[in-house]
């Protein structure tokens, strides 16, 4: 083999090694886990009942928030894989130093926006009017969302915001530390119908990367 032909392929063999080792020691089985159902490389719809969003580039603080309210029982699985989703999410499955390197791994990772979309269909003009007028300001800006502590939601599977907007209206999804801001949304979403949130979602899906 040539000089040149043999650097290349050491070079590409270390390449592939570090990506492999790219998951610290310590936290490999626990994202071996998480990835069984939040990989990015798979079909968000094909291995549990409910949508498990991609969780590459979710900030730390709040993957941590958010598995704090599933073990505080503020938020809880749903569909027939409820139970399953639930004990994932448990204590028991993660916590502590653990759940602070696996948050930090994530966080870490690039944005990976999906590609999916609702089967109904969307005025994407209303979808627009309302997301800019009720929406926009705690979500799109990083300082609306650090006033507001929300979270980026653009990169978000559309299937998986519907629910999560659905479950936010009826008071199955709640939160462990209620801020004026969450009090906020949930008023606003109360004021919506279903189709009022197909439209959200489509606006939102056609646009992610530019809103
Ligand atoms: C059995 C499948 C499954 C496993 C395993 C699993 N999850 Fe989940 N996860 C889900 C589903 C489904 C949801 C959405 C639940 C809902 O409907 O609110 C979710 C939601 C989340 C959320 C909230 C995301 C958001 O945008 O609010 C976080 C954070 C999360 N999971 C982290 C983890 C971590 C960390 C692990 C590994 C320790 C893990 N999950 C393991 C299925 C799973
Ligand atoms: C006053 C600020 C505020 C407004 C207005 C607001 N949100 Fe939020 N939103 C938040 C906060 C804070 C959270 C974090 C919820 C939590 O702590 O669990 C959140 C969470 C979410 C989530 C969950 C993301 C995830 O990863 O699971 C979605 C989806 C969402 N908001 C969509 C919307 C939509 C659509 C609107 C407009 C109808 C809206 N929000 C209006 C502050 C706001």
């Amino acid at each position: 083999m040539s000089k040149p032909l043999l650097a290349l392929l050491l070079l590409v063999c270390t390449a592939t090694s570090q990506a492999a080792s790219d998951v610290p020691n310590q936290i490999q089985s626990s994202v071996q886990a998480c990835d069984a159902c939040h990989s990015d490389q798979h079909n968000a719809n094909s291995h549990t009942s409910s949508v498990a969003p991609v969780l590459n580039g979710m900030s730390d603080w709040y993957i941590e928030q958010q598995l704090a309210n599933f073990q505080l029982g503020y938020r809880t699985g749903q569909g027939p894989d409820a139970e399953r989703i639930q004990q994932a999410h448990s204590k028991e499955a993660i916590s502590g130093d653990t759940l602070s390197l696996v948050a930090d791994y994530y966080d870490e990772l690039e944005h990976r926006f999906s590609d999916l979309t609702l089967s109904d269909t969307s005025n994407l003009n209303n979808g627009e009017l309302l997301f800019e007028d009720k929406c926009a300001n705690c979500h799109t800006s990083a300082f609306g969302r650090f006033l507001s502590d929300g979270p980026e939601i653009t990169p978000l599977e559309a299937p998986y915001i519907l629910q999560q907007l659905k479950a936010m209206q009826t008071e199955q999804r709640k939160f462990a530390e209620e801020t004026k801001h969450h009090r906020k949304m949930v008023e606003r979403l109360k004021d919506m119908s279903t189709q009022d949130l197909i439209d959200i979602v489509g606006y939102i899906s056609k646009n992610a990367k530019s809103l």
